[in-house]
This record gives structure tokens, sequence and C-alpha cells, in this order.
């Protein structure tokens, strides 16, 4: 009965002490060791008017100049009357962890006469990072992936204190499925604080009003408290006011600081009670760059894949995809590995054929040989048969006595 009794036990999840140290609680720093050795591979996107400091607080939030000043150049008829998307990449580095980062940064939005569609370079530049994405997913030799989605995209408001902007809410609409929206209120450091306070509310009834999703830090039951408490001061702190600055400057009790220097004061970058710049970076990078770059691939891109590949279905001949469609990468794979089957298939049989003449020949071949050496054995049966014979006759002639034959016979059988 005690066999029986574990059997059915066997099916159960049991909880066992172990009796001494196996080694798997090692398992997260196996994780970590191999992510730190690969290095990881973050892309954040700087989205906003020319001027509102978007360089600047790539640079401060990244402690190094990742995007050079731009010389002034006045508007003329030579400059593109578009936006351009620049890819900036940078390997940088902080306790042996290594982090490479990718700034998209879109000069001209916002900055030309006709607006009413800045937000498409954008939106073209984030869905075709999909598309590569997905057409490297399709391919069968997948050695050499590239990952270059945008993980996050930092929208910059101006800080009128009035409500969004007529191009705020337009690309926030058409990017909010694609990207990982985080608004930031530019230049905080020009309004006072009950400002900022009344143009966050401001902000938020903007967006909740056009069903407008943001990035929020999500908690579960499984969090620790701590996470708990830190994913509600980031949301109550959203959208971040933030001041960014490359210099250092000197405050009245004598410290260098990042900051930037007004007569009334000094306003530090880095102090969480001056400015949010800190929970921005925190989030980013400290707490919830995982967080971003799992829901741009597990939601953002799979909605997206999913619609792809729907409309792709209906619309197959559509030239425009032709190029990252993989509907019709996987036929035209299909019909090459079916065409490369039937050659196949082609030479086997005129190999089989050839296999099968040479054998009836050497089967032939054999089977006359078989029957010459069966002739020949039957002649030389025949003959032997012969010579048989003969010796036989000479045998019953050397034993008859000297009689004729007629006597020879009449002695023996009829007396
Ligand atoms: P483009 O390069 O034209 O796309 O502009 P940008 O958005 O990158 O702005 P940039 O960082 O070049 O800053 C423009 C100006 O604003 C510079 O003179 C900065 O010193 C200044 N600036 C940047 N950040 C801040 C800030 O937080 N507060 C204030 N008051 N000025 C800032």
């Amino acid at each position: 009965s005690t066999i029986n009794d574990n059997t059915a036990k066997a099916t159960n999840v049991v909880k066992k002490k172990l009796n001494g140290y196996v080694g798997f609680a090692n398992l997260p720093n196996q994780v970590h060791r191999k992510s730190v050795k690969k290095g990881f591979h973050f892309v954040v996107m700087a989205v906003g008017e020319s001027g509102l400091g978007k360089s600047t607080l790539v640079n401060t939030m990244f402690n190094s100049r990742l995007i050079p000043e731009k010389e002034e150049v006045p508007p003329s008829t030579e400059t593109p009357q578009t936006v351009a998307i620049q890819n900036i990449s940078a390997d940088i580095q902080e306790n042996g962890v290594k982090l490479r980062l990718t700034v998209v940064d879109t000069p001209g939005f916002g900055d030309f006469v006709n607006n009413e569609e800045s937000w498409k370079p954008i939106l073209m530049d984030i869905e075709s990072r999909f598309d590569s994405y997905l057409a490297q997913e399709t391919r069968a030799n997948r050695t050499k992936f590239v990952d270059n989605r945008v993980h996050a995209c930092i929208y910059f408001i101006a800080p009128t204190g009035h409500s969004l902007r007529a191009i705020d809410i337009e690309f926030m609409k058409k990017l909010h499925t694609k990207v990982n929206l985080i608004p930031v209120i530019a230049k905080a450091d020009t309004m006072t604080e009950d400002e900022i306070d009344a143009f966050k509310a401001r902000i938020l009834a903007d967006i909740a009003h056009h069903n407008i999703q943001i990035f929020r830090p999500t908690s579960d039951s499984f969090d620790d408290p701590e996470t708990v408490a830190e994913n509600r001061e980031i949301l109550s702190k959203m959208p971040f006011a933030v001041v960014g600055s490359e210099k250092e400057v000197q405050t009245p009790d004598g410290r260098m600081v990042r900051g930037r220097k007004y007569p009334w004061g000094v306003i530090e970058v880095d102090n969480e009670e001056h400015n949010d710049f800190v929970k921005l970076r925190q989030m980013l990078i400290r707490t919830h760059m995982e967080e971003l770059k799992e829901y741009t691939n597990l939601t953002l891109y799979e909605n997206y894949r999913t619609a792809k590949l729907l409309s792709l279905g209906k619309v197959q001949d559509d030239s425009v995809f032709r190029e990252y469609n993989p509907v019709v990468q996987m036929e035209e794979e299909k019909r090459l590995h079916e065409t490369k089957l039937q050659k196949m298939e082609a030479e086997m049989n005129t190999v089989f054929q050839q296999k099968v003449q040479e054998k009836e020949q050497k089967l032939k071949q054999s089977e006359e040989e078989l029957y010459a050496r069966h002739k020949e054995m039957k002649l030389a049966l025949e003959k032997q048969r012969q010579d048989l014979e003969e010796k036989k006759k000479r045998l019953e002639t050397s034993l008859r006595p000297n009689t004729p034959d007629r006597k020879v016979k009449k002695g023996f059988g009829f007396k």
C-alpha cells in the first residue's frame, strides 16, 4: 500500500526542504552574468519642438555629450521641410555593466509653417523598425538579429501653462499604440511650482479626454511593498516636469551642482525637491527599463505584428509591403524549397533508373553465365554418364565366362 500511496502523491507538487546547498539559488546570477556579458541595449526617442532642451536632457541623463550641439541654421529654402530622424548610438559602461544606448533625435518636429503631419515621419520610423524586426523573425538565418525597436519616446511639452496644443494631441494620438509614450514638461524651471501642478493636472485631463495611453508603471501582487511605493511615487509625478543642464553652477551655500542659475537662486537638476529629472531617469534606467522593453515586445510590437500579418493576408499583391511582407517572403521561401525538392526528386529518379538498369544488366549477365554453366555442367554430366556406361559395359564384358552370351543366360536363368 505504501507504493500505491507514493504513486498517487507523485503527481502532487510537494514542498521539500533541502538538506544542503544545491546551487540553483545562483540562477538569477547566471542570468545576470550572461546579460552583463552580452550587454544591454536601450533605444530611446526624444520628440519635441526645437529648443525645448531635448539634447540637453539626454546628455544630462547619461552624463555625457551624446547629442552634439547643433549649429544655429537660419531657416532657408534649402533646409529640408521635414522631420529628420537621427540615430546616435553610444556604448556606455557603469561598474562593468555595458549599455548600448541609441538615442533617436527628431529635429524639425513642429518647426514648419505647416505642422499638420509632423508625426508621420516619426510613426514611419517606429513602424519600419517593427518591420525590420518582423522580417528578421521570419528569416531562416537568425544569427545576426538586430533589435532596433524604440523602447521609449520622451515627448517634450512646451512649458506654456495652458492646455496641450493640437500638435501634442495629434502626435500622442497617432503614436500611443506604437511606442511607450513618456510626456515631460520641458524647461520646468521657467514655471513656478503652483503653475507646474496646475499644468500637470491640465495635461493629464487632456490625455484622459483624448483616450491617450501613456506609459504607466504597473504593480501586481508579486511586487514587494517597496516597489509598489516606488511605482506610486513615479505615478504621482507624471508627467515629469524636468530641467536639464550640462553645466555646473555654484549654489549659495557653496556646492557645485548641475543646474541653472537665476538671480533668485539655483535650480538643481539632481535635486528631487527642485524638479522631476531624477524620477524620470530613475524610471527609465534604474527601475523600469526592462518593463519598457517587455511592453514594447509583448504588447506594442505584438499588436502591430498581428495587424500587419492580417492586413498582408488580405492584400497580398500590395507592392508597397512586398519588401517587408513576411507572408510573401515565407511563400517565396516555400516555393524555393519546393523547387529544390522537385529537382532533388528528379535527380534521384534518374539515379534510381540508372541503378535499376545496371542491376538488370548484371542479372541478365549472371543469368547467361548461369545458363552457360548449367549447360556446361549438363554436358559434363552427360559425358560422365557416358563414360560410366562405357565402363560398366567393359566391366560386364570382363566378368563374363568364355561362353557365348546365350549360354550364360540359359545357364543362370532357365536351368
Ligand atoms: P534642437 O537641437 O534644436 O532640436 O533643440 P533641443 O530641443 O535639443 O534643445 P537644446 O538642448 O539644444 O536646448 C536649447 C536651449 O535651451 C539651450 O540654450 C539650452 O541651454 C536651453 N535649455 C535646455 N534645457 C533647459 C532647461 O531645462 N531649462 C532652461 N531654462 N533652458 C534649457
